[in-house]
């Protein structure tokens, strides 16, 4: 039916069919095709890329060799590059041969205070001075891979760029995993120093050494929980802990508040819509057996998936210690701090890009991940435009979940072979987004 038609059709109508698929550039099969060849030559490379950064992590914020490293390499694809950007980040900015939208893709860059203990021979043997402490420095969460895959993803493009409609942004930000002595994280640095003015969307991948090789996971709006910190201070009247009598005891009260913080969420947040987590991770008062202690501190966590969600929890948190103190005639100072927004992915951007990952991912690959009580920086930017963020499996496939070593711990170990995967996914998003939003 196809080949009748055609031979129908006058020579001239082939002609300007031809000239509009040349000028329109690749369809989105050529740049499948043309991103999957390429892919696979560069893994090599891309490995490479990832156990040179492994062997040597730098911590947030001291991601000097690491960020050098990256800026070279997209200079030598010919990307606009700016340097030190959020102290240490790197932004590389590839503008296509055609006029369109621009869109971010994102690394993060730091490693964390935990010696390795694995036996790979690109093992980090890294030292550093962290909160006065010597101690070991590794790519214990993967960030080291994350890089590597967006160096590859850069390549790649760079060399589509005549055929790509906008612009495509690389972010490769520091300090993900935040500083303790500020309250920052790159991202958040990334955002105030305008990074995302100039975006539409954003994406990024995590890879995860729970999840098999050649699996992407993702979820549509709340993925990852908001994080806040959590200090009460009680204040009661000291004595001698033979005449209680006499005292106003914030260890009682420090208690009670424990007991009653643990209404919050089974008693005040509807738990069938989605869930959130109070904890109480420290609690100090008192030097000796027969004091009763005039204060009492404790410190905790709050993880909350929406802003309604954050406030009513954060209002029963306030009502409950300030309450209880008050009935024992005790005082207690709530200070509530916000770390990490939730980790959004804007519901109509996932739908749009959610057939770009099934058709990298292949049937059957593409699962939706469940609520995640962990944080990640990259909320900042999707608080400033729509984002996606993914996981990507980099566990072997024979592996089992419950063992397999989990992130930010010694042993933990990915499958280099889930990589090529990963700068697919990337590429591809970037590539039918700009082409989708031309249309
Ligand atoms: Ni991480």
């Amino acid at each position: 039916m196809k080949i009748s038609l055609i031979n129908a059709l006058p020579s001239w109508v082939l002609v300007i069919c031809l000239c509009f698929q040349f000028h329109t550039g690749f369809s989105q099969t050529d740049y499948r095709k043309e991103i999957s060849k390429k892919a696979t030559e560069l893994e090599d490379k891309v490995i490479n890329w990832r156990r040179d950064f492994h062997q040597h992590p730098e911590l947030g914020n001291q991601e000097q060799r690491t960020a050098g490293i990256i800026a070279r390499h997209l200079r030598e694809l010919g990307l606009e590059v700016e340097e030190g950007v959020a102290v240490t980040g790197v932004v590389g900015i590839l503008k296509g041969g055609m006029d369109g939208p621009t869109v971010a893709l994102r690394a993060d860059m730091d490693a964390l205070p935990i010696t390795e203990r694995t036996d790979v021979p690109f093992k980090s043997t890294a030292t550093a001075t962290y909160n006065g402490q010597e101690v070991g420095v590794s790519h214990a969460c993967g960030h080291d891979a994350h890089m590597a895959i967006l160096m590859g993803v850069a390549e790649i493009l760079a060399g589509m760029r005549e055929n790509i409609s906008g612009t495509v942004k690389f972010i490769f930000q520091p300090a993900e995993e935040g500083m303790d002595d500020l309250d920052t994280w790159g991202a958040k640095q990334m955002v105030e120093e305008g990074v995302m003015d100039d975006v539409e969307a954003i994406f990024g991948l995590h890879i995860n050494s729970q999840t098999p090789v050649g699996t992407l996971k993702y979820r549509a709006g709340p993925a990852m929980a908001a994080v806040d910190n959590l200090e009460i201070t009680i204040k009661g009247k000291q004595a001698h802990g033979a005449y209680p009598w006499s005292s106003v005891d914030p260890i009682v009260t420090a208690s009670q508040i424990v007991l009653g913080l643990q209404t919050v969420v089974s008693r005040s947040v509807n738990v069938t819509e989605i869930p959130a987590i109070v904890t109480v991770g420290s609690i100090h008062g008192g030097v000796r057996h027969n004091i009763i202690p005039e204060e009492v501190e404790m410190i905790g966590t709050i993880r909350t998936y929406s802003e309604e969600q954050q406030v009513l929890v954060h209002r029963r948190i306030r009502e409950i210690a300030e309450n209880i103190a008050k009935s024992a005639g005790a005082t207690a100072e709530v200070n509530l701090r916000k770390m990490y927004p939730v980790t959004f992915n804007d519901y109509e951007l996932t739908e749009k890009m959610l057939p770009t990952l099934q058709s990298i991912a292949g049937e059957g690959k593409l699962l939706e991940h469940e609520l995640i009580t962990g944080a990640e920086d990259f909320s900042f930017y999707q608080k400033a435009k729509p984002g996606l963020f993914f996981f990507l499996g980099g566990m072997p496939a024979d592996g089992d979940p419950d063992e397999a070593p989990s992130h930010h711990t010694p042993d933990f170990y990915l499958d280099e072979s889930g990589f090529v995967l990963g700068v697919e996914a990337l590429a591809n998003l970037a590539l039918d987004y700009l082409g989708m939003d031309g249309e």
